[in-house]
């Protein structure tokens, strides 16, 4: 395809980002002005600055992850074997280790070849997945970044047991493919000492920016998703968050809206409302990026800050029939940020029937995607004459280059609003923490002193107030 007529599919098939219902010109007072944006210039052209040397010095990998080569060759070789031996692919891994995956899999996955993602350790959801597996015709991929965390272990552990004995010691290996760091952690020596299929976590990329890595794309791919249409997704939002001008950069843009309408505008929750079933896996997705990457107790000089802005994820046009009177009435501490999707890919007309009974007569004519997107509609412009802040976002159709784009830009909004907020995006000392200590209520050797933690904690606890 010639260069002109790509970059014009490309064109058609961008997200848009729609920020007036978030600006005073259109909301009134709870509004942000043009002149607020404006008046951050200083400390955003240094954030762009900064970024950019961070990025040429390869201290920020996700960001190219769009344009890596050698490990999607190594990714799709891999699919390409597993979904020769199987039909059942189940993803063992937690957090940013599972999220992408179950987002994609939402979005574009199919019943067959089937992914399923186990993500807890709820003994009868587990059980009950297990109970339902061909193991003949089921491969497990264990994805772990640190290679160590407890509920992924444990049900490694589980698997592998049930393998070995219903498989035995030569077939059962070939049964599991574990996506872990290159040379860190419990599961790298594992793959060391037991040969077992194996891809790489690069170096550098946390879990809630790695769906674009072999944690995300080897289900996505075993599902048949077109990973390279995800990665030229990735990569055209790529370009288009590096404009200089913030007006024009739609990631910039994003992460400085809504740090301005948290800091200046008390709009301290952000709401992820996708109209369209197949995006509520995105809305999870996002909580997680956007909670453990501005949710922090310190700037980056030390100073205590307890900043972030708390998601929540909505559903429409369900939601307009439960949470939605809060947030239109209630507190106005909220922004919302909804996702349509343009063509929902299927439609389902709605027959004409009693064309004399006012409340269903109207309806006759219309289709289903259409209702949902003039929902959204409604739904925005209704919030917006309340005066609440909407964000809203538009998919020309929900496939794999603009699931690829709506990533990439929010890794982007976030890790710049980061920036704003003068915090580290990329740890989460937080999570730690509690994986730490429940090392230590496990008996772990080398976590006493969390133990001793938890134990004086629990001693705090008074009898009387447990009823
Ligand atoms: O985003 C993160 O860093 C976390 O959510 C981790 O992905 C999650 O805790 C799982 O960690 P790991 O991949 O090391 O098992």
């Amino acid at each position: 395809m010639p260069d002109y007529r790509r970059r014009a599919a490309r064109e058609a098939m961008s997200v848009r980002l729609d920020v007036n219902g978030i600006m005073a010109d259109t909301l009134g007072a709870a509004g942000i002005t043009r002149e607020e944006v404006d008046a951050l210039a200083p400390r955003t052209s240094e954030i762009t600055h900064s970024l950019r040397g961070r990025r040429s010095a390869g201290e920020l990998p996700f960001y190219d992850l769009p344009y890596q080569k050698d490990a999607l060759a190594r990714i799709k070789s891999v699919a390409a074997e597993v979904r020769a031996e199987s039909d059942t692919l189940v993803v063992l891994g937690i957090g940013g280790s599972s999220l992408g995956t179950k987002t994609v899999i939402r979005a574009l996955g199919t019943d067959a070849p089937r992914v399923a993602v186990a993500d807890n350790v709820d003994p009868w959801s587990f059980a009950t997945l297990l109970d339902g597996l061909d193991l003949t015709r089921t491969t497990f991929n264990v994805i772990s970044k640190s290679g160590e965390t407890a509920e992924t272990m444990a049900q490694f552990l589980i698997v592998r047991d049930l393998l070995l004995r219903q498989l035995g010691a030569v077939d059962y290996a070939r049964h599991v493919v574990l996506t872990t760091d290159a040379d860190a952690g419990a599961l790298r020596q594992i793959v060391h000492d037991e040969g077992f299929r194996d891809l790489v976590i690069p170096a550098g990329v946390g879990g809630r920016f790695s769906v674009l890595s072999s944690v995300g794309l080897l289900p996505a791919a075993f599902a048949g998703v077109r990973i390279d249409d995800l990665l030229a997704g990735a990569a055209w939002m790529d370009t288009r968050c590096q404009n200089a001008d913030l007006w024009k950069n739609p990631g910039y843009l994003l992460g400085t809206l809504l740090y301005l309408a948290d800091t200046r505008h008390e709009q301290n929750i952000v709401v992820m409302m996708p109209y369209g079933d197949r995006l509520h896996g995105f809305a999870a997705w996002f909580a997680q990026l956007w909670a453990e990457s501005l949710g922090k107790a310190e700037t980056l000089e030390g100073v205590p800050a307890h900043v972030g802005q708390t998601p929540v994820t909505a559903a429409g046009a369900t939601d307009q029939h439960s949470l939605m009177q809060l947030f239109a009435d209630g507190p106005a501490d909220k922004v919302i940020c909804m996702l349509r999707v343009e063509d929902h890919g299927r439609e389902l007309p709605v027959p004409s029937a009693y064309a004399d009974l006012d409340p269903l007569g109207y309806l006759g004519g219309t289709g289903l995607g259409k209702l949902l997107n003039l929902e959204q509609r409604a739904t925005e412009l209704a919030l917006t004459k309340k005066g609440r802040p909407v964000l809203t976002l538009t998919l020309p159709q929900l496939n794999a280059f603009t699931l690829g784009q709506l990533f990439y830009l929010f890794e982007v909004a976030v890790v710049f609003a980061g920036g704003l907020y003068r915090i580290n995006p990329f740890d989460q000392p937080g999570v730690e923490d509690s994986k730490q200590l429940t090392y230590g209520l496990l008996g772990r050797k080398g976590f006493e002193a969390q133990r001793a933690e938890t134990d004086a904690l629990l001693a705090r606890k008074r009898d009387d107030y447990i009823l």
